[in-house]
């Protein structure tokens, strides 16, 4: 049995994500091992989110990470998270981790949790599970970006999603939802419909309306469901606050040629997962509408209608959320909150009142793949990561490995599942 894992010390610096903006990355060394992660970054952010960088940016970040937190860290036990993401808090002293930045916070929380099971010798997922049995959480991924996550022509929506509900292995639900990545692709030539690249996090962008777009991805979806039997079902993220146009009042899409108030909108979304057998709808109406959220989910009737900007990772959000009846599913995306512990007490409050939790990417990522290793320890059923792209294979690799990792320590219950 390996001893406490010590801190000894913080090593800080600017990185690059996928999109090439600067982000930060920690590394933490102790008992004789070294964790490194890099926090990935947002776009479309919520704006009840945690300040990403201090003011004066990611050089700022590096600085106070160096002389902040690394001679605070420096002989703590990396094995207790509470105190490491409670020293995170003290350090920073606000309320919105406006001193040291959301996303050192991130980098180092999560660090620590790596560098503890690096130390023990135990994958991170079980060292966050805990005793019991683990499920493999099942991809959802972008096929077509549009909204802030592209540019030029393209789809008002920001993200239309795939999932393999009926997936029988990590490999098979990764396989799965790259050949309806692929298929989209075809059937666009087929239509003659310019491909303009893609977006952020993969998907292709089209020049399409809401509904076309739609029906390629049902075709698609049939096709490759037929192939595997995975069953590969569709989902959105409207990222609704995007579309909202206060003084307008009203959901304003451009390429489609509409404008919506908030009753056209539900039903707007209502008729989208009507005609399209939608499993999962994120985001469909601004970052506060509550009680908008809570008239569409009544009317939904199982799909899930799930919350990120509305939410941020926040039990505060999330207790306002379960008074209204808002959602039934929630985004978890660490740097939203800062730490792993707030991000865990989202997640149990979240599942305890029933919802499914999908532990996410954010649009700009990281090529390593903590991210699974987080949603499958916190039993999370779903994680967004997108389809291809090394950022976003990275994590479903991962999910194979760890499938693998669980099979042979005889704690692996399947897949999991979401109602479909
Ligand atoms: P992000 O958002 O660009 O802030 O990562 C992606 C999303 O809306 O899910
Ligand atoms: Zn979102």
């Amino acid at each position: 049995m390996a001893g406490p894992a010590k801190i000894t010390s913080l090593a800080a610096r600017r990185v690059l994500d996928s999109r090439g903006e600067s982000t930060v990355e920690v590394d933490l060394f102790g008992g004789g091992m070294m964790a490194r992660v890099a926090a990935p970054s947002g776009k479309s952010r919520g704006r009840w989110e945690v300040q990403p960088f201090p003011d004066g940016g990611v050089d700022e970040a590096v600085e106070r990470a160096r002389k902040l937190l690394a001679p605070e860290l420096s002989g703590m036990n990396a094995d207790r998270q509470q105190q490491i993401d409670e020293k995170l808090h003290e350090v920073d002293g606000t309320d919105r981790f406006s001193r040291i930045g959301g996303n050192t916070a991130y980098a180092v929380s999560i660090a620590a949790a790596l560098l503890s099971s690096k130390v023990h010798k135990k994958p991170l997922y079980q060292k966050l599970a805990g005793s019991g049995k683990v499920r493999i959480s099942l991809p959802l991924g972008n096929v077509v970006g549009g909204g802030t996550h592209a540019k030029g022509k393209r789809t008002d929506i920001q993200e239309f999603l795939v999932v393999p509900s009926k997936a029988s292995s990590a490999a098979q639900a990764a396989e799965a939802n790259i050949k309806v990545h692929s298929e989209v692709a075809q059937l666009a030539v087929q239509k003659g419909s310019p491909m303009i690249g893609k977006g952020d996090e993969g998907g292709y962008v089209l020049d399409m309306t809401t509904e076309q777009a739609l029906e390629l991805i049902s075709s698609a979806c049939q096709t490759v469901s037929l192939a595997t039997g995975a069953d590969v079902r569709i989902g959105l993220d409207v990222a609704a606050s995007s579309l909202w146009s206060k003084k307008e009042d009203a959901y304003v899409y451009k390429r489609d040629g509409r404008k919506l108030s908030e009753g056209e909108q539900i039903d707007f979304v209502l008729g989208l997962i009507e005609r399209h057998r939608l499993v999962y709808v994120e985001d469909p109406l601004h970052e506060d509408a509550f009680e908008a959220f809570a008239e569409l989910r009544k009317k939904a009737g199982g799909t899930l209608i799930c919350g990120d900007d509305l939410l941020v990772t926040n039990t505060a959000r999330i207790q306002q959320a379960l008074k209204h009846g808002s959602a039934n599913a929630i985004i978890v995306k660490t740097n939203q909150v800062g730490t792993l512990s707030d991000s865990r007490r989202a997640v149990q409050k979240a599942q305890s009142a029933g919802y499914v939790t999908v532990m996410s990417h954010r649009s700009g990522e990281v090529c390593s793949g903590e991210l699974a290793q987080v949603a499958v320890g916190l039993s999370c059923p779903m994680i967004k990561c997108g389809v291809i792209g090394g950022e976003r294979i990275s994590k479903l690799n991962e999910l194979i490995r760890i499938e693998e990792d669980a099979e042979k320590r005889k704690i692996l219950a399947g897949m999991a599942r979401i109602p479909a």
